[in-house]
């Protein structure tokens, strides 16, 4: 018998299965020779909500949980923020690889060049309420791009998809900064070509209110490196959502905004915004051990938000660097956010409690990265978009590399029927 098997005996049938490991894992489709006989379907797994269960093979990003670690196609994150910009990260997730100079140079020229959205979106935004959730209102935009993109439909054309990777790339923060600027009354700034993408990104959010605004060079590299951290994370929510769409070879703007809907619940990229919200309610440090009593006994109403992983049972490695910059950006604006102390009383609390120790519940990428947005005064709804923009290129990078996988076909669980037996009128 070889080693990598794995035998079952099935007690019903008494019958022994032996069924091929490759990488540890076992083929589900291999359960289905399991039959106590020739009528029966065959067994299946069950794993609701796919805690154990591995949809594709995938070389973009490594996450081992339990050492906190993250890499980008082999790079540690942390690396990848301290030594890299953000579109020569991007190029790496896409690409596979760090792109030469030359390479580089030609990117950002196409990303920049690619920056303008039609027109039209002038009067699209401005249809929307002034205090609609930008998240609501970047779904809606990001399905209407596609309606003016409609050779993106042909997505068996490598060229087709790249160069709408670069549009998506591109176009994203400009629906962000304009949906932010109708929010607030202001004029829609156009993309500026000569800037790199965070500045730019930044100058169209600021300069409707400040004709003066130029972007501080620190604060683009914060925001830099806060790109760097949410761009990639495996297989996800939002990334399994981009998957699925994609399989059912959907054009990618429509994954986008599936992707981005699924980014915005409170379990996944919306806590960065629950969790300012609840520094907030919070307000000073005294407020702290009350709650944090509430969130055990479930009195508090809520989770502590900020808190805890799917994959990380350790300090998520995002966490430990959105905090050293957090106090970066302090300095840069010249003032230290008081919620930092609500935040680190939160963190005491928890590393040393019983209930979080326990659980393995550390903080999270969200966890510290609303008082960095609060510092450079986005409002607390846009931190979602904030999270959508960088992490655009985790999901082409996912999108792409299940359109190439052979082994890949529409996305279609199986389920198991728990409903009523065939009944008459
Ligand atoms: N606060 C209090 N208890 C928690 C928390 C938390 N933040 N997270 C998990 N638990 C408890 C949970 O109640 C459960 O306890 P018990 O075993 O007694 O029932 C146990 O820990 C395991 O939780 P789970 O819900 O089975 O874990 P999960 O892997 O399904 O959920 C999670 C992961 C991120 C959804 C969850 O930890 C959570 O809701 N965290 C708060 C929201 C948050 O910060 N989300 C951002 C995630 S990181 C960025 C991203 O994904 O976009």
């Amino acid at each position: 018998m070889s080693s990598d098997t794995l035998s079952i005996t099935d007690n019903r049938t008494k019958k022994t299965y032996e069924l091929p490991i490759t990488d540890d894992t076992i083929r589900t489709m291999d359960l289905r020779k399991i039959k106590v006989n020739d009528q029966d379907f065959g067994m299946m797994g069950y794993d609701p909500a796919f805690t154990n269960t591995a949809s594709c093979r995938s070389a973009i990003t490594f996450i081992d949980g339990g050492k906190g670690i993250l890499r980008y196609r082999g790079y540690p994150v942390d690396q990848l923020a301290e030594k890299t910009s953000w579109l020569q990260t991007a190029k790496l997730i896409l690409d596979g690889e760090l792109p030469s100079k030359e390479a580089l140079a030609a990117w950002e020229q196409e990303v920049a060049a690619d920056g303008m959205v039609p027109s039209n979106f002038h009067a699209m935004i401005k249809a929307f309420e002034p205090n609609a959730h930008p998240m609501g209102r970047l779904i809606a935009m990001i399905g209407a791009l596609g309606t003016f993109n409609t050779d993106s439909k042909d997505v068996h054309s490598a060229d087709v998809r790249k160069k709408h990777i670069t549009r998506l790339i591109a176009q994203m923060p400009t629906l962000a900064a304009w949906g932010f600027a109708h929010s607030r009354g202001e004029k829609f700034i156009d993309p500026d070509p000569s800037l790199s993408y965070s500045a730019n990104f930044l100058t169209m959010m600021k300069k409707g209110g400040d004709p003066n605004y130029v972007a501080h060079a620190d604060v683009v590299k914060a925001l830099d490196v806060l790109f760097i951290l949410h761009a990639d994370h495996e297989q996800n929510c939002s990334a399994n959502v981009m998957r699925s769409i994609g399989s059912s070879h959907a054009d990618p703007y429509s994954g986008i905004a599936g992707a981005i809907a699924a980014l915005y619940g409170p379990l996944h990229g919306g806590a960065n915004e629950a969790v300012l919200k609840m520094l907030k309610s919070l307000g000073t440090k005294d407020k702290v051990a009350g709650f944090m009593k509430g969130v055990k006994d479930g009195t508090a109403g809520t989770r502590l938000m900020g808190f805890g992983h799917r994959v990380y049972k350790n300090y998520d490695p995002r966490a430990t660097v959105i905090k050293g910059l957090a106090s970066k950006v302090f300095e840069i604006v010249g003032e230290r956010n008081p919620l930092i102390d609500v935040a680190m009383e939160l963190e005491r609390i928890a590393l040393e409690d019983e209930y979080f120790v326990k659980r393995k519940l550390y903080p999270n990428v969200d966890f510290y990265s609303g008082l960095i947005y609060e510092a450079l005064r986005i409002p607390v709804e846009m931190y979602t978009v904030l999270f959508a923009i960088p992490r655009t290129v985790g999901w082409l990078a996912q999108w792409e590399e299940m359109i190439q996988d052979k082994e890949q076909k529409i996305a279609r669980p199986r389920q198991i029927y728990t409903g009523s037996a065939e009944r008459s009128i």
